[in-house]
């Protein structure tokens, strides 16, 4: 396996001001929901560090669920339009304000599909929180509520975000130098 400094170009969001800009998502969105209960809905696996650290900043009565999906026919590192839900979630949104935690929003495919499914539940309104946001990739219009950064098109890891399957467990995001980066499989 590479070495983390070998594949590591730099470091493009440090822990701190991750953890910053954290605080001011929650103390936003304690401030727009007025006391309203909120289910935030955690898209796994990537969006779980950004979920447990945001929702200790959010003074509403918040619960929690998590959902994962896949998308099909695209390339390694590209999500495409065929989105398919691959684990549920346990709650019923029918009534209920609901916000979708993200890791990062590239092209826009899978929180559109996302926000399409969920809504035939019928919550009482539907938001996205999204961490990263890579404005200049969108291919497909989505309406982001809260982003905390917004950032180049350069393929980052860590803090949630896997270079392959590794490297979530990184406490800021970093940018992976794809010249020497090499995927074992
Ligand atoms: P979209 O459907 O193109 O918006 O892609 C969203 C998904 O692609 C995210 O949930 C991530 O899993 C993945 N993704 C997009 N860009 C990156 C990146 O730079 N690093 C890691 N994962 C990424
Ligand atoms: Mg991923």
């Amino acid at each position: 396996m590479q070495k983390l400094q070998e594949i590591l170009k730099k470091v493009l969001i440090s822990e701190a001001d991750l953890q910053s800009r954290i605080a001011e998502l929650g103390a936003q969105i304690t401030r727009d929901y007025a006391g309203e209960p909120v289910l935030m809905i955690c898209i796994l696996r990537g969006g779980v560090m950004f979920l447990t650290d945001l929702i200790r900043h959010i003074d509403l009565p918040v619960s929690i669920d998590f959902m994962a999906v896949s998308s099909y026919g695209a390339g390694r590192y590209e999500s495409s339009g065929n989105v398919k839900i691959t684990l549920d979630l346990n709650s019923n949104l029918a009534g209920q304000h609901v916000m979708i935690v993200e890791d990062i929003i590239d092209s826009g495919h899978t929180l559109s599909s996302v926000v399409a499914m969920l809504e035939t539940r019928r919550p009482k309104s539907l938001k996205i929180c999204t961490l990263l946001d890579k404005a200049e990739r969108r291919e497909v219009d989505v309406k982001v509520d809260y982003a905390g950064f917004v950032i180049p098109n350069e393929f980052v890891f860590g803090y949630g975000l896997d270079l392959d399957e590794y490297y979530r467990n990184l406490p800021y995001i970093g940018v992976v130098d794809l010249e020497k980066y090499h995927p074992e499989s």
